[in-house]
């Protein structure tokens, strides 16, 4: 009996929360669905998804910009979701472009490098505060020469979790910090529903200066500019790294994989962090449907999260 109130009890947590994101997404109101189909027949979040809902945007499954949601279809199908993370060998993931890393993108094994940071936050912020001074009026690359601002990142310097995104957009060239936009606004919500404040966490970009207008930073770019982010990340040594959109993703796990294929599982960093890639929050605001994935993913990164130390 205890065994089963515990249960109960881990279950009415668990809901808790999500409605707590779900509203947090901006989902004002949970109509009772009807369902076609028997829950059983549906073996994973996204299948529902695409089956009762595609087309996205036409469906009545729909997030806060005014419009209602189906969201007890959303609760069932989190249920639902107990699909295991595929194993490296039926991963599919192939090496494309061989720039970033030298190995294959490995999804996650039990096994990771992963351990805590032992600099203290004072230790840490100092070690990033010289490698900024290093940076310093950076013209390694072309994207110095329309920037205003290098956004470096911000945050807790021990982070267990971060979040890495392209480059700054407009925004964030003018004030030099990173996600201060709309998109920003969205992570933060994001966050937020996580249970975290953003000074908990850290915030940072693949390049730290804007391409012009917002164009997709070019591998060179990456490759430049990426070496400060790689030891950004030594000396945080989160646990966690959030790639946001394809481009983050590509950058830290080194495949040309479009998001659909690779969101949702984790990878490995060479730091030994595991990369959980996620759709970009700008292409959340374009498709808000994708919100639902996008919580999907940062529940496993959560629970993850959420495991003491020896355990991860
Ligand atoms: N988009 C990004 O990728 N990074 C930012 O900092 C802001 C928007
Ligand atoms: N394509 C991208 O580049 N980023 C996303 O987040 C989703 C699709």
């Amino acid at each position: 009996m205890p065994d089963q109130r515990e249960n109960f009890r881990q279950i009415v947590r668990e809901l808790e929360t999500r409605l707590r994101v779900l509203a947090s997404f901006g989902v004002r109101m949970i109509e009772q669905p009807k369902l076609e189909q028997e829950e059983s027949t549906v073996s994973t979040t996204q299948t529902l998804v695409e089956k009762q809902l595609r087309p996205a945007g036409q469906s009545d499954y729909r997030f806060g910009d005014g419009r209602r949601a189906k969201l007890e279809q959303a609760a069932r199908l989190q249920v639902a979701d107990q699909q295991p993370i595929p194993q490296a060998a039926d991963s599919g993931i192939r090496k494309q472009t061989g720039f970033f890393q030298t190995s294959e993108p490995q999804i996650e094994t039990s096994q990771t490098g992963w351990q805590p940071n032992p600099l203290s936050p004072q230790e840490a912020q100092a070690k990033l505060d010289n490698l900024r001074e290093e940076i310093g009026d950076c013209s390694r690359c072309r994207l110095a020469k329309q920037r205003n601002k290098i956004v470096f990142g911000e945050g807790n310097p021990v982070a267990r979790l971060v979040f890495a995104g392209e480059g700054p957009g407009r925004d964030e060239d003018r004030s030099g910090r990173p996600f201060v936009g709309r998109a920003g606004q969205l992570l933060d919500r994001i966050i937020a529903a996580m249970g975290f404040g953003r000074e908990e966490i850290y915030i940072c970009n693949v390049v730290k200066c804007r391409p012009p207008d917002n164009r997709t930073p070019q591998d060179d770019e990456m490759r430049t500019c990426g070496l400060f982010l790689t030891k950004q990340l030594e000396i945080m040594r989160p646990q966690i790294i959030v790639a946001l959109g394809a481009t983050a993703a590509k950058y830290l796990i080194g495949t040309d994989r479009p998001m659909g294929k690779l969101r949702g599982h984790f990878f490995e960093h060479p730091s030994g962090a595991r990369i959980m890639p996620t759709y970009h929050p700008a292409y959340l605001l374009r498709n808000p449907a994708a919100k639902k994935l996008v919580w999907d993913d940062v529940q496993k990164v959560m629970a993850k999260l959420a495991r003491p130390v020896e355990e991860v």
